[in-house]
């Protein structure tokens, strides 16, 4: 089942061909990092007209570069949601377009979903059921994810996603966009322990999040009590390490601590993790040190598609065509979605 996908839900323009949902020919993804760095945030109309430009060039050469030609493409799979409007809009109105002139079928796939399948694309067996940690730019939730076709909400968060976080800390300390890479960068070299930022945990079995008390207590240490300027000068870069290092302390805690305790609501014994801020390195080992002591099998989403990317929405897309799961041309985009 050779499967090309499209992913446009914020900003990366990604074309992927994947067999059997597993075997990755080729994923192609154009980043728009440069387009929206000076704006400090992704700009939703330059998105749009960003994936407009790059669309149809990344599905001619995944097809050129994979030597694949229309007749053996079986399905066109492609983000439906949740994310920016415009952006949906264009890659599922080039998907329709596709699978209408090619007579193929075509699959909407829910991002997030396709995030937390996206774990198991070069594993040799199915890790389910297991508990889905997904942390991104936009979203940070906890799901149970029985099999890929069933996959449960458990928390999520109530005001900034965790990547929205590095994104602001970053924002706040001048150090570019987007944040999440050079906040992990800058914190390897810092001491996570060289200042107590907040700790938000909403109650003891609660498996919702709040990061944007701890952005507020960033901003405060950097400028003062109350103040949001004037502060960033008196910094020395050992202050931006252990900054960066003690935030991402504050944000990795918590999340480690959140998914241990989703493993012992729901009885399971596998963990894996997807989304952009899953590339963070102190995540990475500080899960893999609590799974290991608690027993619970760890898989972290390989590193190439910890960001978006079209192999995962094809991965999802591949269980749902084998559902008979497929969508007729009334598909729409859908900012947000039932989660
Ligand atoms: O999944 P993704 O590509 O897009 C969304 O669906 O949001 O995630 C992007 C987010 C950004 O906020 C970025 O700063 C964050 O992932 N990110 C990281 C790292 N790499 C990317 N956050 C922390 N550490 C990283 N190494
Ligand atoms: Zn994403």
């Amino acid at each position: 089942m050779r499967i090309l996908a499209i992913e446009t839900s914020c900003d990366e323009t990604s074309v992927a061909i994947v067999d059997d949902g597993r075997r990755v020919l080729c994923n192609l993804i154009a980043t728009q990092f440069d387009l929206h760095a000076k704006y400090g945030g992704v700009v939703p109309e330059i998105a749009s007209r960003a994936h407009i430009e790059k669309l149809d060039l990344l599905v001619r050469e995944a097809l050129d570069r994979t030597g694949t030609t229309p007749p053996e493409i079986d399905a066109i799979a492609v983000t439906r949601g949740p994310g920016l409007i415009g952006s949906l809009l264009v890659g599922v109105t080039a998907a329709k377009t596709l699978a209408w002139s090619w007579g193929k079928p075509l699959v909407g796939v829910n991002h997030i979903h396709a995030h937390a399948v996206s774990a198991a694309i070069d594993l040799d067996h199915d890790p389910w059921p297991a508990i889905a940690l997904i942390v991104s730019g936009g979203h940070t939730s906890l799901y149970e994810v029985r099999d890929p076709l069933d996959i449960h909400l458990l928390g999520c968060t109530i005001d900034d996603a965790a990547g929205e976080a590095f994104d602001k800390v970053a924002m706040i300390l001048n150090l570019g966009f987007p944040g999440g890479p050079v906040v992990d960068k800058r914190a390897a070299a810092g001491n996570p322990a060289a200042i107590k930022f907040p700790r938000t945990r909403l109650g003891a079995d609660s498996l919702d999040f709040s990061f944007s008390g701890l952005k507020t207590a960033v901003l405060y240490h950097v400028h003062g009590p109350g103040q949001t300027t004037g502060g960033l000068q008196r910094l020395t870069e050992q202050n931006v390490n252990d900054l960066c290092a003690s935030f991402s302390a504050a944000v990795v805690d918590v999340l480690v601590e959140k998914t241990l305790l989703a493993v012992r609501q729901r009885g399971l014994y596998t963990v894996v993790v997807g989304g952009g801020v899953a590339a963070n390195s102190m995540l990475r080992s500080r899960l893999a040190a609590a799974c290991a002591d608690g027993g619970v099998a760890l898989h972290l989403t390989p590193m190439q598609f910890c960001t978006d990317n079209a192999t995962m929405i094809a991965a999802l897309g591949y269980h749902l065509h084998a559902a008979g799961r497929t969508d007729d041309l009334t598909l729409t985009a859908s900012a947000s979605l039932p989660r």
